[in-house]
Order: C-alpha cells, then sequence, then structure tokens
C-alpha cells in the first residue's frame, strides 16, 4: 500500500477515484497553499505527492519526504513550481496535465481577454456599476457616440510568442476574428503555418508589427522577464499585451512604465509576478483587465487535470510508464 500526500483538495471526482485505489491517501485539510513547513510535515515518507502549482518543491523538499518519493503529479499544465533536474536526479518522476481541455481552457479565455481589452469590458462594466475606476463618474446616463471606443480586431495583427499546444489554438480561433497571425517560436512550425496560415517572424519583428501580443511561453531561465524595458519599447505604439502564461515572464514595473507612457494601451494579465501580490499601481489602471489565475478554469479542463493527475499516481504505483512525464528519461532511472 503506497503513501499518498495531495496538497490540496481539486475540484471533481477524481481524488475519490484515488481513495478507491487501495492506498492511504491523505488530503490536506486546509483548502489553502500550505506553508513549506507546512508541505514538509505532511508529506514526510509518503510515496506519490499531488501537487499544485502554488506548492514550491525543490531538492531540500524532496530530500526530506524521502528516499521513498517516486513521484510528483503536478496538478498543472506548467511545472516552473518544481526543481525537475533535481527530481531527475533522484529518478523521482514528475508528471503534468497537458490536455486539449486545459489548453482549449486557455486558448479561450486569451481570446476573453483580447476582446475583452478591444471593446473595454471591464471598464465599461464598472462605468455601469458605477464602480471602482468609475465610482464617482455618475454611471451611465444612456447611450453616448464616444462612450468605451476601442478598436476593432478584425484586420489587426496578433503576435503570439509561443506556438505549443496552447498558442496554437489561440492561432486557429483567430481566424473567426479575421486577424493577421504571427508567431514567434525555438523552431518554425512548418504544417502549422500551412493549415493556419499564419507567419514565423524574430520577435523584434513580431513586437514591432502586432497590436495585439500574447505570451505562450512555458517559465525559464530563458523567458523570466522577456517582456522588459527594453522589448516593451519595441512594441507597436498603442498596442496591448495578454498574459495567460507565467508572471515573472513580465518585468511588472517595466510593463506598469510603458502603460503609464501610453506606449502600450492596455494590457491583460492572468497571472503576475508574485503572485498572489500585485501592484497597487496596476490595480489602479482602468486599462489593465485582471483575472485570478484561471485561464484554465473550466469544468472540462478541471476534471481532466485531476483524472490525468490522479492516474499517473496509479499508474506508477502499478509500475507502469505514467503519461505527461515532463522527463521522459527518468523512467530508466526511477525509483522502485
Ligand atoms: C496553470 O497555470 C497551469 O499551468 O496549469
Ligand atoms: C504550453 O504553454 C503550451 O503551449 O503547450
Amino acid at each position: 500500500m503506497a503513501k499518498i500526500f495531495v496538497t490540496r483538495k481539486i475540484p471533481g471526482n477524481s481524488l475519490e477515484k484515488l481513495k478507491e485505489s487501495g492506498n492511504e491517501v491523505v488530503i490536506s485539510e486546509f483548502g489553502r497553499p500550505l506553508t513549506a513547513e507546512e508541505l514538509l510535515e505532511k508529506s514526510k515518507g509518503v510515496d506519490c505527492l499531488l501537487s499544485l502549482l502554488t506548492d514550491r518543491i525543490d531538492a531540500d523538499v524532496m530530500d526530506a519526504i524521502g528516499p521513498q518519493l517516486k513521484i510528483i503529479s503536478n496538478y498543472a499544465v506548467g511545472f516552473d513550481n518544481i526543481d525537475v533536474k533535481a527530481a531527475g536526479d533522484r529518478g523521482i518522476i514528475v508528471t503534468n496535465t497537458p490536455s486539449d481541455e486545459v489548453n482549449e481552457a486557455v486558448a479561450e479565455h486569451t481570446w476573453a481577454l483580447i476582446l475583452a481589452l478591444a471593446r473595454r469590458i471591464v471598464e465599461s462594466d464598472e462605468f455601469v456599476r458605477n464602480q471602482g475606476y468609475f465610482a464617482a463618474s455618475g454611471g451611465y446616463k444612456g447611450w453616448e457616440p464616444d462612450s468605451f471606443l476601442g478598436p476593432s480586431v478584425k484586420g489587426k495583427t496578433l503576435g503570439i510568442i509561443g506556438l505549443g499546444r496552447i498558442g496554437s489554438m489561440v492561432a486557429r480561433r483567430a481566424k473567426g476574428y479575421e486577424l493577421t497571425v504571427l508567431y514567434n517560436k525555438h523552431s518554425r512550425e512548418l504544417e502549422i503555418e500551412k493549415e493556419m496560415g499564419i507567419r514565423f517572424c524574430e520577435l523584434d519583428e513580431l513586437l514591432a508589427s502586432s497590436d495585439f501580443v500574447t505570451l505562450h511561453v512555458p517559465l525559464t531561465d530563458e523567458t523570466r522577464g522577456m517582456i522588459n524595458k527594453e522589448t516593451l519599447g519595441r512594441m507597436k505604439q498603442g498596442s496591448y499585451l495578454v498574459n495567460t502564461a507565467r508572471g515573472p515572464i513580465v518585468d511588472e514595473s517595466d510593463l506598469i512604465e510603458a502603460l503609464d507612457s501610453g506606449k502600450l494601451a492596455g494590457a491583460a494579465l492572468d497571472v503576475f509576478e508574485s503572485e498572489p501580490t500585485i501592484s497597487p499601481k496596476l490595480i489602479s489602471m482602468p486599462n489593465v483587465i485582471m483575472t485570478p489565475h484561471i485561464a484554465s478554469a473550466t469544468w472540462e479542463a478541471r476534471n481532466k487535470m485531476g483524472e490525468q493527475a490522479v492516474t499517473a499516481i496509479i499508474d506508477v504505483i502499478n509500475g507502469a510508464k505514467p503519461q505527461n512525464m515532463v522527463d521522459e528519461r527518468v523512467w530508466d532511472v526511477r525509483r522502485k
């Protein structure tokens, strides 16, 4: 019988399935991110860990849990919260939960943000309610010829940085809204280019040509801070930035400067540099839309994520190779 610790209750019935597997399952009772101490205390001695992106799992945590730890199953697409190299060095399997469902959810949220930026949905909602930034405005008094004007998205250019599964689903959806799509990636995606009629270009050209720039790269040493004073400076005057990837890809204070100066017309952020702390300046800006890291929050995506996270654990307990190992090479050197 294996010991499994789940760092937080997740939606759907996947944890029921885990409990029915006949193993010893402990689910954190807190319903919030655990402190480093709580995580260590609760997970010491377990064979399997079901973690969330809010859990920071480094070499020290792995060693404190003990030499019997075989799998860290991360309930997320991103796995920058885990020291994957340290896990591999120890023969610990790390899995994540990518799927069409989660990729579609993030792509849909990205589009919701693009459209909300262009059509100023959040600002005008606050205006109608006479709340927030518009609390003192006197509210809605009827149709006006010039209230809340914004650009049409048709005919504009969308720049996608990172054309993985999520980025290409964002590109696919651009067809319906009739935008020109540019993308940047390490390697070209000739088939996707042909299928979707999109064009590869270097980052500088993408930034200079796009009316909307959306980020779909993982957080790595290379992408950390890639949207900064210099790259923001290369963006088109009056363009928009959307980030549904990871907060630290964008230097938040440089972004604030670019918004303040009018270089950018607006930004929509689902993730933040120091989540859950957000700069008060950013919060005060009416041309910034903020959502609380919910890009993957569809019923479909979260159910699938739960199913995948649980199945990976059960597979490893049964000696089967799980799907979605973030580093397949670890299978051959795995802890038994
Ligand atoms: C969410 O941010 C995820 O990585 O799944
Ligand atoms: C991850 O962000 C992906 O594009 O698959």
